[in-house]
């Protein structure tokens, strides 16, 4: 996967060691978006860095409590193990059960600014018409992932492209946290890490609409737990053009989303660039593309899905796994958060 390899500075310029972090929240069913633009760019980073990856079921609760929150969490972390993060490098655990996420959340409310969370676009996005009727959680969702990053002083965060706005706002509450209390370089300022040819898959049914969970069509993603002819049939469905394969990228990229979403996520799960993937299709149909694309995405997903369920009829395991991986990550972040609250002034 050369095209995965990363490069990043064994510290940052405050001398904070590289840690990597990232969450996914484990609500509804993973999705090819959530897997290419996210987790799949986090396994070949658990072998060059330290590597936390936390199964975020206190951002879940946001937008109501989620039924059956237990399991579904245990479902995030039999993903992350099927999708090849090692529990026996990397740490999984589900944010509950670290205290230090909640209650540096509340410092840092103390230090974000009302105006910036009004810029956020995902709560826009969220919210929608219901501004004032959604929970006081929504709204402050950037401050709990900025908690969930800093608790750890987390350096590098690998995530798909909607998630840049919320990084940007981690970067300047660890400043003025930093700035405000006289405490220069205490937090690192996290950067994002978005990776790969699909940073932004797009639905299968609208290119120009992200693939989500909420999307009430489920023809509009391809689900991790999808089976084999699930994922071919969605495939065969998926909106394109009526003309052939042809062009270069950039002009793909800029007037046919529908084409440039599957090329990409073609490249994505070939691992090669999007270009390679344009010439060998060079004057193809799209029937004979998705053809190819089916069961390439067959023979990457299949093998995730079958692991999954392997894993998730051994409860206690994945119990055991975020188990362990809480007592691993409230050693690291408990320490931190105790001289957040000296650096606060807290008796
Ligand atoms: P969540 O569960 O909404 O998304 C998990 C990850 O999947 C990525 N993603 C996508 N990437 C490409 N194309 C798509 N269509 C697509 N849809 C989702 C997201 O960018 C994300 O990386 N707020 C985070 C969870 C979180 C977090 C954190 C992440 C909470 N605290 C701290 C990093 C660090 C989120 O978006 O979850």
């Amino acid at each position: 996967m050369t095209d995965q390899a990363v490069q990043t500075p064994a510290s940052n310029p405050a001398g904070h060691p590289t840690r990597v972090f990232s969450g996914v929240q484990p609500t509804g069913n993973l999705h090819l978006g959530n897997y290419l633009g996210a987790i799949r760019n986090w396994v070949p980073l658990q072998d060059q860095h330290p590597s936390i990856f936390c199964v975020v079921d206190l951002h879940a609760i946001t937008t109501g409590f989620e039924p059956d929150l237990a399991m579904k969490t245990r479902e995030i972390a039999a993903a992350y193990i099927a999708c090849g993060i090692d529990p026996q490098r990397s740490i999984i655990f589900p944010q509950s059960r670290v205290t230090a996420h909640a209650e540096l959340t509340w410092i840092l409310n103390c230090v974000a600014r009302i105006g910036w969370l009004d810029r956020m676009t995902q709560f826009k996005d969220k919210a929608g018409k219901h501004k004032e009727r959604v929970s006081v959680g929504l709204y402050d969702y950037p401050v709990l992932m900025a908690a969930d990053i800093l608790a750890y002083r987390a350096t590098h965060v690998p995530v798909g492209e909607d998630q840049k706005q919320h990084l940007e706002l981690a970067r300047d509450i660890a400043q003025k946290f930093n700035n405000d209390l006289g405490v220069p370089g205490f937090f690192p300022q996290p950067e994002p890490l978005i990776l790969g040819p699909t940073p932004r898959v797009m639905s299968l049914r609208d290119g120009k609409a992200k693939m989500s969970k909420s999307d009430p069509s489920d023809l509009s993603r391809i689900n991790l737990k999808d089976s084999d002819e699930e994922i071919a049939a969605k495939i065969r469905k998926a909106r394109t053009d009526p003309e052939p394969i042809g062009g270069t990228m950039e002009e793909i990229d800029a007037a046919r989303p529908e084409a440039s979403n599957l090329i990409g996520i073609y490249a994505a799960l070939a691992g090669k660039p999007k270009a390679d993937i344009l010439e060998q299709f060079e004057g193809a149909q799209f029937s004979t593309f998705k053809g190819e694309l089916a069961d390439l995405a067959v023979s990457v997903l299949g093998p995730i899905r079958t692991r999954m369920a392997d894993l998730l009829t051994d409860t206690a395991n994945i119990d055991k796994v975020l188990s362990d991986g809480a007592d691993k990550a409230a050693a690291i972040a408990m320490p931190i958060l105790a001289e957040a609250k000296k650096a606060a002034g807290f008796l």
